[in-house]
């Protein structure tokens, strides 16, 4: 939890229930990237959570490595990956204390990963820009700051919800391919459901 945040959400206490509070089936941009992805790709999900988004790209036969900070979470992450037959590699971590690999990944995903106040965010995004292979994929969704308005998922702290502007700013080491802002009702489990301001990034590590 960072010091700065005392109402950071507790996510082992989130994730402490039978079923998965984002569901099992993965996020719905990072499915319609399918294609972009590739056969074959060594793939990173930071943050992943209760394992929706890993335990999808193994079961498409990918070389998946995932971490997130709960241990309760990735415990349900390995329980899915199980139950459907596939592997993936799983690490219990928080994004400053992950032993980041250079260059080891042709994706990286990072789906709903607005735990990060700005300066984490833009650790996060160094790190990630330097994981990628040059001309490796970087998949980012995440909700608008004007989230706030509906209170559909997400944290209600402004600096942690996205502008495009502000993207646009912290990821210039990334050749962007697409930054699309929409209004979308979102059904990923109990905890993010409803109509919500998202955007989705395409980008890549220039080659
Ligand atoms: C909104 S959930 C999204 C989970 C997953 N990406 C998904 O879309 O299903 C945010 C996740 O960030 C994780 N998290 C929070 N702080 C973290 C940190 N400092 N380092 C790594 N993971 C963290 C939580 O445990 C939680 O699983």
């Amino acid at each position: 939890m960072p010091p700065d945040r005392p109402d950071a959400p507790d996510w082992d206490a989130r994730f402490d229930r039978e079923d998965y509070l984002f569901g099992t089936a993965p996020n719905e941009f990072l499915a319609s990237c399918r294609a972009l992805i590739g056969d074959g790709a060594r793939v990173l999900c930071v943050a992943d959570g209760e394992g929706r988004n890993s335990v999808w790209l193994a079961s498409e036969g990918l070389d998946v490595t995932a971490f997130d900070a709960s241990p309760v979470g990735v415990a349900k992450a390995r329980r899915l990956a199980a139950e459907r037959g596939v592997t993936a590699h799983y690490d219990v971590a928080d994004v400053d204390g992950w032993q980041w690999p250079k260059e080891a990944f042709d994706v990286v995903a990072a789906i709903y990963v607005q735990f990060a106040p700005p300066a984490m965010r833009r650790r996060l995004f160094a790190r990630i820009l330097d994981a990628l292979r040059p001309g490796g994929l970087f998949l980012l969704e995440g909700y608008r700051l004007e989230q706030l308005a509906h209170g559909t998922g997400g944290p209600r702290v402004p600096d942690q919800l996205y502008t495009e502007d502000q993207l646009r700013e912290e990821l210039a080491g990334f050749a962007l391919e697409e930054v699309r802002s929409y209004e979308a009702v979102i059904d990923e489990g109990p905890a993010h459901s409803g109509m919500s301001a998202v955007i989705d990034v395409i980008a890549r590590r220039p080659a």
